[in-house]
């Protein structure tokens, strides 16, 4: 009995430089595969529907479990995890695409740095030397402990840079990621003493002023993040950080 295939077209490149072609190809059906099973199936055979062997696809993965965000690919036109994308959900012939927001490495492979970048400019992080021991730190009130835990869920995915209008080759701005970051820093008791350099990093070019309320980001997050209630939050605290800065009053005592 012939084997039953699914018809899949993806937008590969060759090469950073090179131009982007669709290649199709047809993939040996299972129940219950995802994107990456089915992108395995190119890599253990791999010929085009034209019957020509090609090169494997590429793409990048790691948790197999939509916590990692590395899998973040367009399919059938929605930025998405490619691990936890179920073929039997999806609309045929189903098409894989690279997210456009990143430049492409290879393939269905982009470069995320502008996310970590921005993570870097904002100091998302809680800054700690390392050169003795610090105790357990400070303990949250349980409430806020569950309300900083959903923050603390983005995985780096990209996917709401790709949704989002603002973001693209030609702006600075940072994204919904890395400001919803600040809040959740800012939020955290010993974290909360580098809030104003945050914030003052928010305000500079690429910053929160990059935001033009598009509210896409929080449609497509698959961590559920509440990204415009974050930048919201940031709006009113860089208004008061400015008001700071101006009459000095973090350094008076
Ligand atoms: S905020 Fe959500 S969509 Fe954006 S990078 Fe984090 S997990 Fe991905
Ligand atoms: S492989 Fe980690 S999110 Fe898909």
């Amino acid at each position: 009995m012939a084997e039953e295939k699914f018809t899949m077209i993806v937008t590969r490149q060759d090469s950073p430089d090179s131009a982007p072609y669709e290649e199709t190809f047809q993939i040996n059906y299972r129940k219950n595969m995802n994107i990456i099973s089915a992108l395995m199936e190119t890599q253990r055979n791999p010929f085009n529907a034209e019957g020509q062997h090609v090169a494997p696809v590429q793409w990048e993965s790691n948790c197999l479990e939509e916590v990692c965000g590395a899998c973040s690919m367009v399919i059938n036109g929605e930025p998405r995890q490619a691990c936890a994308t179920l073929v039997d959900n999806l609309e045929q012939p189903i098409r894989v695409a690279p997210m456009t927001t990143f430049k492409v490495e290879r393939d269905l492979v982009v470069d995320r740095s502008r996310m970590f970048d921005a993570l870097k400019k904002v100091k998302a992080w809680i800054p700690i030397d390392g050169t003795y021991d610090l105790g357990a730190g400070p303990k949250m009130p349980e409430k806020k402990r569950q309300w900083a835990y959903e923050l603390s869920k983005c995985m780096t995915c990209g996917v709401c840079l790709e949704a989002c209008p603002n973001v693209n080759s030609n702006s600075d701005f940072i994204g919904p990621a890395a400001l919803s970051q600040v809040r959740l820093f800012n939020a955290h008791p010993t974290g909360e003493m580098n809030k104003g350099d945050r914030l003052d990093a928010l305000m500079e070019d690429g910053g929160i002023s990059g935001c033009g309320n598009a509210q896409n980001c929080v449609e497509v997050c698959p961590k559920g993040i509440p990204l415009t209630t974050s930048i919201a939050a940031l709006n009113r605290d860089t208004n008061i950080q400015s008001f700071k800065n101006f009459f000095g009053s973090d350094y008076a005592y």
